[in-house]
């Protein structure tokens, strides 16, 4: 006797998160079947209840601990940030390995920073980061729970899929959107970076998925943009009158507990494995998502 196919294809873990929800805001659009999961990462027991219950074909993991009000938290609280981020996406990754399940991993690339030699500003002849680069930005406990845990699912599970979110945008004025929080601060520095455009790339990791492919991926729009052409975007898409102040790095640092990456990440591996899909450069992505909000704002008008 065979089994019945489980009638859900996809679990998303991270049900109360921003990027869990719009997962499962696609998958809906999509008429896809989906359930969000109701253990907590490092509880492997519930985890592996709930994974021989449900079933599923996929597991996508959209929970990790961020910090709030942003990643400084993570400094003074990094017993909870390595039971989510270390502790926990292993005990999920090596459940659904036992199962056979595959599992996609939103991750992020905020494990690097220019340098001032290969891989200094691409603008001034540096590389951008490939997969294959070690990690080197060590400023957050955030950034090296995420740096140690991408190494010990790169090298022991092959039924893994990383990717590498950098300074997420989506189509509206979330505040966890990079928009949003950049358009927020008091002061911002200005440096070229790399994003991951939602709209865009989050159908392409649905993809990915189901085509079972595993490994890492940088998982942003191709090329950077910098701080001041975003802000200047939003000025030009959203509110004339908005105006911003620069400070340096050097300035931010003073009023940061932990550092921030800035980095440009190397997305041709993305673009090699996913033909199908039209993946924009990270300027005319931006520029796509201001154009799609400000139609938004004009039909909400109407
Ligand atoms: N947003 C960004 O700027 C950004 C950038 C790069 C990469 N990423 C990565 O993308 C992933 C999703 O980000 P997001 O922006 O959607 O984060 P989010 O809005 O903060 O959501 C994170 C989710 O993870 C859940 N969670 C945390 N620890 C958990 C645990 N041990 N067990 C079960 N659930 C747990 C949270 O639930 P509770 O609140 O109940 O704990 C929440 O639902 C994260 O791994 C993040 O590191 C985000």
């Amino acid at each position: 006797m065979t089994e019945s196919a489980s009638p859900v294809k996809y679990l998303i873990v991270g049900k109360t998160g921003w990027i869990a929800n719009m997962v499962a805001a696609l998958l809906k659009e999509r008429g896809e079947s989906y359930a969000f999961a109701s253990f907590r990462l490092e509880q492997r027991e519930a985890c592996e209840r709930e994974l021989d219950t449900v079933r599923p074909q996929r597991v996508l993991n959209c929970a990790g601990v961020t910090g709030r009000p942003n990643v400084d938290w993570c400094e003074d609280h990094k017993r909870e940030t390595i039971r989510s981020n270390v502790v926990g996406v292993l005990t999920l990754a090596d459940c659904c390995a036992e199962r056979g399940i595959h599992l996609t991993n939103f991750a992020t690339g905020c494990i690097y920073h220019y340098d001032d030699g290969k891989h200094r500003y691409v603008s001034e002849g540096g590389v951008p980061f490939t997969e294959d680069d070690p990690p080197n930005f060590t400023g957050s406990y955030y950034s090296r729970t995420k740096a140690m845990a991408e190494e010990m699912l790169r090298t022991a599970f092959d039924n893994v899929l990383t990717l590498r979110l950098r300074m997420p945008i989506s189509d509206d004025l979330s505040p966890r959107s990079f928009i949003t929080k950049i358009s927020k601060y008091e002061r911002v520095v200005n440096v070229p970076n790399s994003v991951t455009v939602l709209t865009e790339l989050l159908p392409v990791a649905i993809s990915m998925s189901e085509r079972g492919l595993t490994g890492v991926y940088n998982f942003t729009n191709p090329g950077s943009i910098t701080h001041n052409q975003v802000l200047a975007l939003y000025q030009q898409y959203i509110d004339p009158r908005f105006t911003w102040k620069n400070f340096t790095l050097e300035e931010q640092a003073k009023i940061l507990k932990a550092g921030r990456s800035n980095c440009e990440l190397d997305a041709s591996k993305l673009q090699r494995d996913n033909p199908g899909f039209e993946i924009h450069n990270a300027y005319d992505a931006v520029e796509g998502v201001f154009r799609r909000m400000q139609a938004a704002m004009k039909a909400d008008a109407l």
